[in-house]
């Protein structure tokens, strides 16, 4: 975000004694203020509407302090050291990255308590982790999938002075990374348990099969059923005799059906600090929820049913959706105009398709778009822009 005002933005820690990571996380300037009058701002301009963002920050952490869980929000929304800030001081407990590289620039910026939620395999990648972990008052874990990383993981850090926090990944049903829930869990968590340098810390799933089912109910049964086999394994890791600390889930969709399944201890959302087009066709939220939006004009109206922006695939991305949820509507959908999709990119031009029997848009004209994913809008800009 670029220049926001300093006034005080409140911190968790000053309640009590700071440490000297707090100290240099109190130093960086907070969102409290926009960046720059909305009226001057050129386009495309990626901006982000503090007062949802607030909302948004607030009401997560609402939600899994009521469910009695620990909140881990995925900065891989955001990627932005100010906006991480927020979340801590709203009450999470630290924060998930997804590249070894989120990490170090989080550590940079002085907060302590890291998950690299992503399966680190290579020799460069584990040695970056331990230097990492070697930093002063920071806390770091990692997850694995396969005794190739733990053998990875394992060689980085056997000289470590302390062990690194490692769970195991489980798949609930995504289809992605992750092993077998069940027996195939529990010999992996052994593995790590066996394992110079590492400590076993837990199991861990994402429920990103929750983006595929649009019906509600259905959505948060099975992200129910998700988590709930996660906290099965991790009984059977007890009975085995290796206590799961953490049972980790996450996913925006379906967060307040994972955060209340007995035996989870954190969940992780990310997308819930912006949302995007594609929550909405979900209905997790309405549009006018979503914090983070692209300010176009309006270049050309060449037909009555068409009409051109001046953002492209290089600024709204190609993301049509994620994880089976084929397309939440074209590439954005427009504020206030419901009528209104971007139907086609190409790198700096959007289309818009028009009703002719509908409102039309000016040569000229501003327009907000809720992207559809937000997550790779935010990673391709170059600021955001925060506004009131
Ligand atoms: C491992 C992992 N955890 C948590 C999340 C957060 O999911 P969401 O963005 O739906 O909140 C993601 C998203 O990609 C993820 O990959």
């Amino acid at each position: 975000m670029t220049n926001p005002a300093q006034n005080g933005h409140p911190s968790k820690s000053e309640e009590g004694a700071r440490s000297p990571a707090d100290e240099e996380r109190a130093k960086m300037p907070a969102p409290s203020a926009p960046s720059r009058p909305y009226a001057d701002l050129d386009t495309p301009s990626v901006i982000v509407d503090l007062a949802l963002l607030e909302r948004n920050v607030a009401e997560m952490a609402g939600l899994a302090r009521e469910a009695g869980v620990a909140l881990r929000p995925h900065v891989k929304t955001h990627k932005t050291p100010r906006i991480a800030a927020m979340q801590l001081d709203a009450g999470a407990a630290g924060l998930t990255c997804a590249k070894v590289g989120e990490a170090e620039a989080l550590a940079g910026a002085g907060f302590t308590d890291l998950f690299v939620c992503y399966p680190i395999v290579t020799r460069t990648k584990a040695r970056r982790l331990s230097a990492l972990a070697a930093r002063p008052g920071l806390s770091l874990s990692t997850i694995v999938d396969s005794p190739a990383g733990v053998a990875a993981l394992s060689a980085a850090f056997a000289d470590a002075p302390e062990p690194l926090e490692t769970l195991v990944k489980v798949d609930t049903g995504l289809g992605r990374v992750g092993v077998a829930p069940g027996a195939a869990a529990v010999d992996l968590a052994r593995t790590v348990a066996a394992a110079p340098g590492l400590r076993f810390g837990g199991v861990c799933a994402h429920e990103g099969f929750a983006y595929g089912l649009p019906d509600p109910e259905e959505r948060a049964a099975a992200a129910r059923a998700g988590a709930a086999t996660l906290a099965a394994t991790a009984e059977e890791l007890a009975a085995a005799g290796l206590p799961a600390a953490r049972v980790s889930v996450g996913a925006t969709p379906g967060a307040s059906a994972l955060a209340a399944t007995p035996g989870v201890t954190e969940v992780r959302p990310g997308n819930y600090v912006f949302y995007d087009a594609m929550q909405a066709g979900l209905g997790v939220v309405p549009l006018e929820r979503c914090a983070l939006r692209v300010l176009v004009t309006v270049v050309s109206h060449a037909a009555r049913d068409r009409a051109i922006v001046d953002a492209g695939s290089k600024t709204l991305t190609s993301d049509q959706g994620a994880h089976g949820l084929a397309s939440a509507g074209g590439f954005g959908a427009v504020v206030g105009r419901e009528d209104v999709r971007i139907e086609r990119l190409s790198e700096e031009h959007g289309w818009l398709r028009l009703d002719p029997a509908g409102s039309d848009v000016g040569i000229g004209e501003t327009l907000e778009v809720v992207p559809v994913h937000a997550c790779p809008v935010a990673n391709l800009a170059h600021e955001l822009v925060i506004v009131r």
